[in-house]
């Protein structure tokens, strides 16, 4: 999907931002835009202070000149900006294709509000073409991914599970140390329930399903932008 729809939606969200707000910066391509945006108006004189949401958008807010803060010394945001995966028509998303989903769910949950940013193709009417990701300690990975298995089967839901691995062919390792799981779900038809109870499963660190976080979504088709929600 093309980078200047990423790239509208981004800048449309930048627009919200106003001196003296906390921000949320996510992670990923699209929030990449939003970032990139943040800093040529920080460049400008906007005051703002970002928690980065990972690693990579830490060194990315850094050589844009964005004052940075931690959760620790910030404890409430105002806003955050981030991509997603998926999202449906109740906002309800699955994220972590580029592994972060542990650090934006902390600083998505630190946040009064989230807003989306995505190409259009990311809105779906029902979760789960995308492989929900689920972060897992590598302490007992086979006994956690049969723990994974025997719910998803409780639940009467069937698919796969692979390990995540990075270009190299390693394991790919979060910035937490973890080991992500990818599940192959096709659909999800009770996302709620799958996002509870994956939660009770030892050896589960967190899961890609955002739930009752977003609470507005820029979206961008061929030759409009479409709000969600505020
Ligand atoms: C990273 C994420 C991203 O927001 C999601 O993968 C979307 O990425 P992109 O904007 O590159 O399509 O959840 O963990």
């Amino acid at each position: 999907m093309s980078d200047n729809l990423k790239r509208a939606a981004a800048e449309r969200a930048a627009e919200l931002v106003t001196d003296g707000m906390r921000l949320g910066l996510g992670t990923g391509s699209t929030a990449a835009h939003f970032v990139a945006a943040i800093g040529e108006r920080v460049r400008n004189g906007l005051k703002v202070v970002g928690v980065p949401t990972s690693e990579a958008t830490r060194d990315q807010a850094q050589r844009e000149g964005i004052p940075l803060s931690t959760l620790d010394e910030t404890r409430d945001l105002d806003l955050t900006v981030d991509g997603a995966d998926e999202l449906d028509d109740d906002l309800r998303l699955i994220k972590g294709g580029g592994g972060a989903l542990l650090r934006e769910k902390i600083v998505a949950s630190a946040s009064q509000r989230m807003i989306v940013i995505a190409d259009g193709s990311k809105h779906v009417a029902k979760l789960g073409r995308f492989p929900l990701p689920i972060e897992v300690v590598p302490f007992g990975l086979t006994a956690t991914e049969r723990a994974i298995a025997r719910l998803l089967d409780s639940l009467g839901m069937s698919g796969e599970l692979h390990l995540r691995h990075a270009p190299d062919g390693a394991a790919y390792v979060t910035d937490g140390g973890h080991f992500i799981l990818d599940a192959h779900l096709g659909r999800i038809d009770k996302p709620n329930v799958l996002a509870s109870t994956l939660n009770n499963i030892p050896g589960v660190v967190e899961h890609g399903l955002f739930m009752g976080l977003a609470t507005g979504a820029i979206l961008a088709t061929g030759d409009r932008l479409v709000e969600l929600g505020q």
